[in-house]
């Protein structure tokens, strides 16, 4: 029987309008600002943050590869961007070697041993929505430091110890905020106050922060030395898991020493696709990104898309149709290998792909309700960040890391510093009831001890004639895979640079609710009406994704794009 801790929902709910802003806005709204498209023939860093994207060039420059450079990214983003940059979260990652060996990491978070399928029902059977979205019990077992102890172990050339310096100087010494991290904060004061009534983590005295002042994180800096000392045993074992397991213990949650010990970041065979050419390696489950990825490739390619103008009715009416098919299939047929048969060859094969656009009609909207995951006879066997790097001798690291919301569970582990993930709404919590991204889903991705729970995040690199061609990926919950699609998208098909690939206006849609969603500017008056005609139901929203990429030109040089979205700096020599 799980105990669970109940906090105060009456002033969570006066919050929740604070939350609702921080958790879906997680990719906060910017104006898109200048972006130079300046290139570089040695290697580049493209991240959420100019601390992380200058410690990960630094690296770069001092002999470290793109694995090295990447787990001193991660760490710094752990210091520099506590809303999604972590120790207490996970992520996927994405390699492909300057030889074209691909691999991929998994470092998701899993379900704690305690876990069970109707954790968050109440007595009648009904989601009890704030238990895993906020607090203990939301957390998962964290994987990022194992992934990057594992990533180390495999391909790192330069001393684990040198990759942890930088952020814990940052975390002991402080660093400026920006004006975006000052306006997130203060927007996070009482939350934090609230659920950490114990702990004094991220907080202003004068609940009022400003652009440029100074963040200094002193426990987060003793967590990184132990990090630093011992390796991912720093984490998983000792004084670290004590006191998870006593911040766990003291208030409702599950995750257990055990767990933490039992902690394993695995290696996958990645999924490989080809579009127009191109060789797209992909992460496989329990991320949905690769598949369905590849599944919208494969169910656009057919269409010369260059022909149909972005931002106009053609194009987006058939982004939307292949997307809402895709993500059909995501709800019903995807979640954890290790626990749930996912039909992956099915899923990609080519004609099952592409007989899904039979129904297909220019002339009106497919409505969700009428469409199904494909059916098999046989099975077989916005907060979150993205970085991307390229290293001298063309090895390339894609890595998506979450805490899931913006600032995760919005509770700190006493004593460490850091914040704990909320990755267990990303399960399928009851059958059909949508998530805080709207995403459904069923068996395929319920709870069960141990399990890791289904992912949208899509680290990707692509190929071109055998050579390294773009890194890309990005957070933003659901919109993550449609962001991705539309950037790679953006460069082949629109012969965009990278910058302008990134730049470029969004629009997203992902089966239920049967809605397109677009930022601001994305779709003109006169293609808005086009789309109603047709019976398509449209909604203005805040800006989608934060997507950090580089892509190798024609000449073999390097070039950025670090999304306008936010304050993301693109670094490179
Ligand atoms: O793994 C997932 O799909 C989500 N936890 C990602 C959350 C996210 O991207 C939030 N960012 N805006």
């Amino acid at each position: 029987m799980i105990k669970i801790k109940t906090f105060n929902f009456l002033r969570i709910a006066k919050l929740n309008s604070v939350f609702a802003i921080f958790l879906l806005g997680a990719c906060v709204q910017g104006q898109i600002g200048k972006q130079s498209s300046q290139t570089y023939k040695n290697g580049m860093v493209v991240s959420a943050n100019a601390y992380a994207s200058d410690i990960g060039l630094d690296i770069l420059k001092k002999g470290g590869n793109a694995i090295d450079a990447a787990v001193a990214v991660q760490f710094a983003l752990a210091v520099v961007y506590p809303n999604a940059g972590n120790i207490g979260g996970g992520g996927f990652m994405v390699y492909r070697s300057a030889k074209g060996e691909a691999n991929t990491l998994d470092f998701r978070e899993k379900a704690p041993s305690k876990a069970n399928k109707d954790m968050y029902l109440d007595s009648l059977g009904n989601p009890i929505t704030q238990l895993s979205l906020v607090g203990h019990l939301a957390a998962g077992v964290p994987g990022s430091v194992a992934g990057m102890w594992s990533a180390h172990q495999k391909y790192g050339k330069l001393d684990w110890k040198l990759l942890l310096e930088p952020a814990i100087k940052l975390a002991e010494n402080g660093f400026k905020i920006t004006e975006r991290q000052a306006i997130e904060l203060n927007g996070n004061d009482s939350t934090f106050r609230v659920l950490n009534p114990d702990k004094e983590y991220l907080l202003n005295p004068l609940k009022n922060w400003k652009e440029g002042d100074e963040l200094i994180q002193k426990d987060l800096a003793k967590t990184l030395k132990l990090i630093q000392e011992k390796g991912r045993d720093g984490f998983y074992k000792g004084e670290m898991a004590t006191l998870i397991e006593a911040e766990m213990l003291r208030n409702g949650g599950i995750i257990s020493k055990a767990d933490l010990e039992n902690y394993e970041a695995i290696w996958r065979k990645p999924l490989i696709g080809n579009y127009k050419g191109y060789k797209v390696i992909a992460m496989p489950p329990p991320s949905s990104g690769g598949i369905a990825l590849l599944q919208l490739l494969s169910m656009i390619e057919d269409y010369d898309l260059s022909k149909y103008p972005i931002h106009q009715d053609s194009s987006i009416q058939l982004t939307t149709e292949v997307e809402r098919r895709v993500y059909a299939d995501r709800a019903t047929h995807l979640g954890d290998p290790d626990f749930y048969q996912v039909p992956t060859q099915n899923l990609l094969n080519k004609s099952y792909v592409k007989n899904r656009m039979s129904n297909f009609s220019w002339d009106k909207a497919t409505f969700s309700s009428s469409i199904l995951a494909g059916n098999f006879n046989s099975k077989e066997s916005e907060q979150t960040t993205h970085f991307s790097i390229v290293d001298r001798d063309g090895n390339a690291v894609s890595i998506t890391t979450t805490l899931n919301g913006s600032y995760g569970a919005k509770v700190f582990v006493k004593g460490a510093g850091f914040l704990l993930n909320n990755e267990m709404d990303d399960f399928s919590v009851k059958p059909g009831t949508p998530n805080m991204y709207g995403l459904v889903g069923g068996e395929a991705n319920a709870i069960a001890p141990n399990k890791r729970m289904l992912s949208s995040m899509t680290p990707t690199i692509l190929e071109k004639d055998g050579e390294l061609f773009m890194v890309v990926g990005t957070p933003g919950g659901s919109t993550i895979i449609t962001t991705v699609f539309q950037t790679i998208v953006n460069v082949i098909d629109y012969k965009m640079s990278m910058q302008a690939a990134v730049n470029a206006k969004r629009v997203h849609h992902q089966w239920l609710p049967d809605v397109v969603e677009f930022e601001e500017n994305a779709i003109d008056s006169l293609n808005l009406e086009k789309l109603k005609q047709k019976g398509y139901q449209l909604k203005l929203r805040g800006s989608i994704g934060r997507c950090d990429a580089i892509l190798k030109n024609k000449w073999g040089y390097y070039e950025g794009g670090a999304d306008p979205r936010g304050d993301d700096a693109k670094r490179g020599y």
